[in-house]
Protein backbone atom coordinates (compact mmCIF):
# COMPACT_ATOMS: atom_id res chain seq x y z
CA UNK A 1 0.00 0.00 0.00
CA UNK A 2 1.23 3.26 -0.84
CA UNK A 3 1.36 5.08 2.18
CA UNK A 4 3.39 8.88 0.73
CA UNK A 5 2.10 11.52 -1.63
CA UNK A 6 3.74 14.45 -2.66
CA UNK A 7 1.54 17.13 -4.21
CA UNK A 8 3.33 19.78 -6.62
CA UNK A 9 1.83 23.29 -6.17
CA UNK A 10 5.03 25.80 -7.13
CA UNK A 11 5.44 27.13 -11.02
CA UNK A 12 5.03 30.53 -12.20
CA UNK A 13 0.92 30.40 -12.90
CA UNK A 14 2.00 32.66 -16.09
CA UNK A 15 -0.99 31.39 -18.37
CA UNK A 16 -3.42 32.38 -16.03
CA UNK A 17 -1.63 36.15 -15.05
CA UNK A 18 -3.04 38.52 -13.59
CA UNK A 19 -4.79 36.22 -11.58
CA UNK A 20 -1.72 34.86 -10.32
CA UNK A 21 0.06 37.77 -10.18
CA UNK A 22 0.23 37.89 -6.44
CA UNK A 23 -1.81 34.80 -5.36
CA UNK A 24 0.09 31.57 -6.16
CA UNK A 25 -2.33 29.60 -8.77
CA UNK A 26 -3.23 26.46 -6.11
CA UNK A 27 -4.92 28.67 -3.83
CA UNK A 28 -7.53 30.12 -6.60
CA UNK A 29 -11.00 29.69 -5.81
CA UNK A 30 -12.94 26.39 -7.78
CA UNK A 31 -16.02 27.56 -6.47
CA UNK A 32 -16.35 27.30 -2.56
CA UNK A 33 -12.82 26.09 -1.92
CA UNK A 34 -9.28 26.80 -2.87
CA UNK A 35 -7.98 24.53 -5.67
CA UNK A 36 -5.48 22.80 -3.62
CA UNK A 37 -8.35 20.88 -1.68
CA UNK A 38 -8.91 18.95 -4.67
CA UNK A 39 -5.37 17.25 -5.50
CA UNK A 40 -4.89 17.02 -1.26
CA UNK A 41 -8.61 15.47 -0.99
CA UNK A 42 -7.83 12.73 -4.14
CA UNK A 43 -4.69 11.71 -2.39
CA UNK A 44 -6.46 11.28 1.38
CA UNK A 45 -9.55 9.55 -0.89
CA UNK A 46 -6.50 7.14 -2.12
CA UNK A 47 -5.64 5.93 1.29
CA UNK A 48 -2.43 8.57 1.88
CA UNK A 49 -2.05 10.36 4.74
CA UNK A 50 1.54 11.39 4.98
CA UNK A 51 1.69 14.24 2.14
CA UNK A 52 4.52 16.78 1.00
CA UNK A 53 3.74 19.77 -0.41
CA UNK A 54 6.17 21.61 -2.72
CA UNK A 55 5.96 25.24 -3.26
CA UNK A 56 7.60 28.19 -4.26
CA UNK A 57 9.42 30.13 -1.24
CA UNK A 58 7.20 33.27 -1.14
CA UNK A 59 3.68 31.17 -1.17
CA UNK A 60 4.81 27.98 1.19
CA UNK A 61 3.78 30.62 4.31
CA UNK A 62 -0.25 30.75 3.02
CA UNK A 63 -0.43 26.92 2.04
CA UNK A 64 0.85 26.71 6.08
CA UNK A 65 -1.81 29.19 6.81
CA UNK A 66 -4.32 27.32 5.04
CA UNK A 67 -3.32 23.42 5.46
CA UNK A 68 -1.05 23.91 8.49
CA UNK A 69 0.19 20.49 9.86
CA UNK A 70 -2.60 17.80 8.99
CA UNK A 71 -3.08 17.01 12.01
CA UNK A 72 -6.76 18.64 12.03
CA UNK A 73 -7.47 16.15 9.26
CA UNK A 74 -5.48 13.55 10.46
CA UNK A 75 -2.79 13.66 8.38
CA UNK A 76 0.69 14.97 8.38
CA UNK A 77 1.62 17.62 5.62
CA UNK A 78 5.14 18.81 5.51
CA UNK A 79 6.70 21.21 3.36
CA UNK A 80 9.87 21.85 0.84
CA UNK A 81 10.67 24.76 -1.29
CA UNK A 82 11.47 24.73 -5.33
CA UNK A 83 13.03 27.41 -6.07
CA UNK A 84 12.81 26.89 -9.85
CA UNK A 85 10.14 25.53 -11.63
CA UNK A 86 12.38 23.08 -13.60
CA UNK A 87 9.76 19.98 -14.00
CA UNK A 88 8.00 17.43 -12.28
CA UNK A 89 10.70 14.71 -11.86
CA UNK A 90 12.19 17.42 -9.55
CA UNK A 91 9.55 16.23 -7.02
CA UNK A 92 11.49 13.31 -6.39
CA UNK A 93 14.75 14.92 -6.05
CA UNK A 94 13.76 17.39 -3.78
CA UNK A 95 11.24 14.66 -1.91
CA UNK A 96 13.78 12.31 -1.41
CA UNK A 97 14.71 12.65 2.52
CA UNK A 98 10.87 12.55 2.41
CA UNK A 99 10.27 9.40 0.53
CA UNK A 100 13.47 7.69 2.54
CA UNK A 101 13.39 5.02 -0.09
CA UNK A 102 9.10 3.85 0.07
CA UNK A 103 6.26 4.09 -2.66
CA UNK A 104 4.84 7.21 -3.63
CA UNK A 105 1.84 8.83 -5.62
CA UNK A 106 2.54 12.28 -7.14
CA UNK A 107 -0.61 14.49 -8.04
CA UNK A 108 -0.38 17.83 -9.38
CA UNK A 109 -1.32 20.86 -7.81
CA UNK A 110 -3.80 22.11 -10.38
CA UNK A 111 -5.72 18.53 -11.24
CA UNK A 112 -9.21 17.67 -10.37
CA UNK A 113 -10.87 14.13 -10.43
CA UNK A 114 -14.14 13.05 -9.55
CA UNK A 115 -16.75 10.56 -10.48
CA UNK A 116 -18.24 7.39 -10.36
CA UNK A 117 -15.64 4.66 -9.19
CA UNK A 118 -13.33 6.91 -8.83
CA UNK A 119 -12.33 6.02 -5.25
CA UNK A 120 -12.33 1.94 -5.43
CA UNK A 121 -9.90 3.23 -8.75
CA UNK A 122 -7.83 5.16 -6.27
CA UNK A 123 -7.45 2.32 -3.46
CA UNK A 124 -7.01 -0.15 -6.46
CA UNK A 125 -3.93 1.91 -7.92
CA UNK A 126 -2.59 2.62 -4.46
CA UNK A 127 -1.45 -0.77 -3.80
CA UNK A 128 1.32 -0.96 -6.11
CA UNK A 129 3.92 -2.46 -4.98
CA UNK A 130 6.55 -2.70 -8.50
CA UNK A 131 6.66 -0.31 -11.09
CA UNK A 132 4.43 2.55 -12.09
CA UNK A 133 1.24 3.31 -12.70
CA UNK A 134 -0.45 5.92 -14.40
CA UNK A 135 -3.95 7.24 -15.81
CA UNK A 136 -5.05 8.03 -19.12
CA UNK A 137 -8.27 10.06 -20.36
CA UNK A 138 -9.51 11.14 -23.86
CA UNK A 139 -9.50 14.88 -24.75
CA UNK A 140 -10.41 16.66 -27.44
CA UNK A 141 -6.97 18.71 -27.61
CA UNK A 142 -4.54 15.81 -26.28
CA UNK A 143 -1.52 18.10 -28.20
CA UNK A 144 -1.81 20.02 -24.41
CA UNK A 145 -0.54 16.89 -22.19
CA UNK A 146 1.64 13.95 -22.52
CA UNK A 147 0.30 11.51 -24.72
CA UNK A 148 -0.39 7.84 -25.09
CA UNK A 149 0.06 5.41 -27.67
CA UNK A 150 -1.52 2.25 -27.73
CA UNK A 151 -1.15 -0.61 -30.30
CA UNK A 152 -4.19 -2.63 -31.96
CA UNK A 153 -4.19 -5.16 -28.78
CA UNK A 154 -4.29 -1.91 -26.40
CA UNK A 155 -0.97 -2.27 -25.29
CA UNK A 156 1.38 0.71 -24.66
CA UNK A 157 3.47 2.11 -27.42
CA UNK A 158 4.96 5.29 -26.71
CA UNK A 159 4.59 8.17 -24.47
CA UNK A 160 5.21 11.77 -25.59
CA UNK A 161 5.25 15.03 -24.02
CA UNK A 162 2.52 17.73 -25.79
CA UNK A 163 3.41 16.35 -29.63
CA UNK A 164 2.35 17.77 -32.26
CA UNK A 165 0.77 14.95 -34.28
CA UNK A 166 -1.16 12.87 -31.17
CA UNK A 167 -1.24 9.27 -32.02
CA UNK A 168 -3.81 8.97 -29.65
CA UNK A 169 -6.55 11.32 -28.09
CA UNK A 170 -5.93 9.49 -24.52
CA UNK A 171 -4.01 12.36 -22.29
CA UNK A 172 -2.08 11.00 -19.22
CA UNK A 173 -3.03 13.01 -16.46
CA UNK A 174 -1.47 14.10 -13.66
CA UNK A 175 -2.07 11.94 -10.86
CA UNK A 176 1.07 9.17 -10.92
CA UNK A 177 1.89 6.19 -8.80
CA UNK A 178 5.49 4.92 -8.61
CA UNK A 179 7.25 2.39 -6.86
CA UNK A 180 10.44 2.68 -4.51
CA UNK A 181 13.07 2.97 -7.28
CA UNK A 182 11.26 6.47 -8.34
CA UNK A 183 14.41 8.73 -6.79
CA UNK A 184 16.90 6.49 -8.37
CA UNK A 185 15.45 6.61 -12.07
CA UNK A 186 14.39 10.60 -11.07
CA UNK A 187 18.15 10.80 -11.23
CA UNK A 188 18.70 9.67 -15.00
CA UNK A 189 16.63 12.26 -16.35
CA UNK A 190 18.08 15.35 -18.26
CA UNK A 191 16.36 18.55 -19.14
CA UNK A 192 14.40 18.53 -22.49
CA UNK A 193 14.75 20.76 -24.96
CA UNK A 194 12.22 22.83 -23.48
CA UNK A 195 14.71 22.84 -20.36
CA UNK A 196 12.30 21.08 -18.23
CA UNK A 197 12.54 17.28 -16.55
CA UNK A 198 9.68 15.47 -17.60
CA UNK A 199 7.36 13.47 -16.32
CA UNK A 200 6.94 11.88 -19.35
CA UNK A 201 10.70 10.89 -19.73
CA UNK A 202 10.19 9.11 -16.72
CA UNK A 203 7.23 7.26 -17.48
CA UNK A 204 8.79 6.18 -20.41
CA UNK A 205 12.20 4.70 -18.14
CA UNK A 206 9.80 2.77 -16.65
CA UNK A 207 8.04 1.61 -20.23
CA UNK A 208 11.42 0.85 -21.62
CA UNK A 209 11.59 -1.40 -18.87
CA UNK A 210 8.40 -3.09 -19.30
CA UNK A 211 6.94 -1.30 -15.79
CA UNK A 212 4.76 0.99 -17.10
CA UNK A 213 0.68 0.72 -16.41
CA UNK A 214 -1.63 2.99 -17.97
CA UNK A 215 -5.45 2.47 -16.87
CA UNK A 216 -8.09 4.17 -18.50
CA UNK A 217 -10.25 6.61 -17.00
CA UNK A 218 -14.04 5.66 -17.98
CA UNK A 219 -16.54 8.63 -19.39
CA UNK A 220 -18.33 8.66 -16.34
CA UNK A 221 -15.42 9.91 -14.55
CA UNK A 222 -13.71 13.83 -14.64
CA UNK A 223 -10.60 14.76 -14.93
CA UNK A 224 -10.47 18.57 -15.22
CA UNK A 225 -7.64 20.71 -16.40
CA UNK A 226 -7.47 24.44 -15.03
CA UNK A 227 -4.77 25.79 -16.88
CA UNK A 228 -6.79 28.80 -18.65
CA UNK A 229 -9.32 31.23 -17.74
CA UNK A 230 -11.89 29.02 -19.43
CA UNK A 231 -11.11 25.76 -17.84
CA UNK A 232 -10.99 27.28 -14.45
CA UNK A 233 -14.31 28.83 -14.80
CA UNK A 234 -15.48 25.40 -16.03
CA UNK A 235 -14.18 23.79 -13.14
CA UNK A 236 -15.96 26.11 -10.82
CA UNK A 237 -19.47 25.80 -12.82
CA UNK A 238 -19.05 21.20 -12.76
CA UNK A 239 -18.42 21.71 -8.89
CA UNK A 240 -20.88 24.35 -8.14
CA UNK A 241 -23.63 22.31 -10.50
CA UNK A 242 -22.66 18.67 -8.71
CA UNK A 243 -22.88 20.66 -5.15
CA UNK A 244 -26.00 22.36 -5.53
CA UNK A 245 -27.70 19.28 -6.88
CA UNK A 246 -26.73 16.99 -4.48
CA UNK A 247 -26.28 18.57 -1.48
CA UNK A 248 -22.43 16.87 -0.85
CA UNK A 249 -19.36 18.90 -1.09
CA UNK A 250 -17.16 17.68 -3.82
CA UNK A 251 -12.98 17.68 -1.97
CA UNK A 252 -13.88 18.71 1.54
CA UNK A 253 -10.80 17.63 3.64
CA UNK A 254 -12.63 17.47 6.88
CA UNK A 255 -15.22 15.09 5.64
CA UNK A 256 -12.96 12.86 3.49
CA UNK A 257 -11.03 12.61 6.80
CA UNK A 258 -13.84 11.89 9.09
CA UNK A 259 -15.24 8.87 6.14
CA UNK A 260 -11.96 7.48 6.74
CA UNK A 261 -12.43 7.22 10.59
CA UNK A 262 -9.33 9.15 10.63
CA UNK A 263 -11.25 11.82 12.85
CA UNK A 264 -14.06 11.29 15.03
CA UNK A 265 -17.67 12.94 15.59
CA UNK A 266 -16.24 14.84 18.39
CA UNK A 267 -13.15 16.32 16.04
CA UNK A 268 -15.77 16.95 13.28
CA UNK A 269 -17.85 19.04 15.35
CA UNK A 270 -14.87 20.92 16.82
CA UNK A 271 -13.56 21.93 13.10
CA UNK A 272 -16.90 23.28 12.53
CA UNK A 273 -17.22 25.48 15.31
CA UNK A 274 -13.31 26.52 15.03
CA UNK A 275 -14.78 28.28 11.59
CA UNK A 276 -17.23 30.98 11.45
CA UNK A 277 -20.37 30.26 11.03
CA UNK A 278 -21.52 30.02 7.47
CA UNK A 279 -22.54 27.21 4.77
CA UNK A 280 -19.38 25.36 5.06
CA UNK A 281 -19.44 25.05 8.80
CA UNK A 282 -23.07 24.54 8.86
CA UNK A 283 -22.13 21.42 5.94
CA UNK A 284 -19.76 19.76 8.36
CA UNK A 285 -22.40 19.79 11.35
CA UNK A 286 -24.75 18.48 8.70
CA UNK A 287 -23.01 15.44 8.27
CA UNK A 288 -23.15 14.26 11.73
CA UNK A 289 -26.94 14.98 11.54
CA UNK A 290 -27.44 12.98 8.48
O1 LIG B 1 -2.03 17.87 -16.15
C1 LIG B 1 -1.44 16.77 -16.76
C2 LIG B 1 -0.22 17.16 -17.55
O2 LIG B 1 0.69 17.79 -16.63
C3 LIG B 1 0.45 15.93 -18.21
O3 LIG B 1 -0.38 15.41 -19.23
C4 LIG B 1 1.79 16.29 -18.81
O4 LIG B 1 2.45 15.14 -19.29
C5 LIG B 1 2.68 16.97 -17.76
O5 LIG B 1 3.91 17.41 -18.31
C6 LIG B 1 1.96 18.18 -17.17
O6 LIG B 1 1.80 19.15 -18.20
P1 LIG B 1 1.47 20.68 -17.92
O7 LIG B 1 1.87 21.47 -19.11
O8 LIG B 1 0.07 20.79 -17.48
O9 LIG B 1 2.43 21.00 -16.72
P2 LIG B 1 2.62 22.40 -16.05
O10 LIG B 1 3.98 22.91 -16.42
O11 LIG B 1 1.46 23.29 -16.30
O12 LIG B 1 2.67 22.05 -14.50
C7 LIG B 1 1.67 21.30 -13.87
C8 LIG B 1 1.56 21.72 -12.41
O13 LIG B 1 2.78 21.53 -11.71
C9 LIG B 1 1.20 23.16 -12.23
O14 LIG B 1 0.22 23.21 -11.23
C10 LIG B 1 2.48 23.86 -11.80
C11 LIG B 1 3.26 22.75 -11.15
N1 LIG B 1 4.71 22.80 -11.40
C12 LIG B 1 5.17 22.65 -12.67
C13 LIG B 1 6.53 22.62 -12.93
C14 LIG B 1 7.03 22.41 -14.32
C15 LIG B 1 5.58 22.96 -10.35
O15 LIG B 1 5.15 23.11 -9.19
N2 LIG B 1 6.92 22.92 -10.59
C16 LIG B 1 7.43 22.76 -11.85
O16 LIG B 1 8.68 22.69 -11.99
Amino acid sequence: MISKGIILAGGKGTRLRPLTNVLNKHLLPIYDKPMIYYPLCTLMLAGIKDILLITNPLDKVYFEKLLKNGEQWGISISYKLQVNPVGLVDSFLIGEKFLDGNSVALILGDNLFHGDGLIQKLLDMSKLRTGAKVLAYPVKDPERYGVVEFNSNGNVLSLSEKPKFPKSNYAITGLYFYDSTVVERSKQIKPSSRGELEITDLNNLYLDDNQLSVELMGRGMAWLDTGTFDSLYEASGYIRTLELRQGFKIACPEEVSWRNGWINDSQLVKLANSSISNDYSSYLMQLLEK
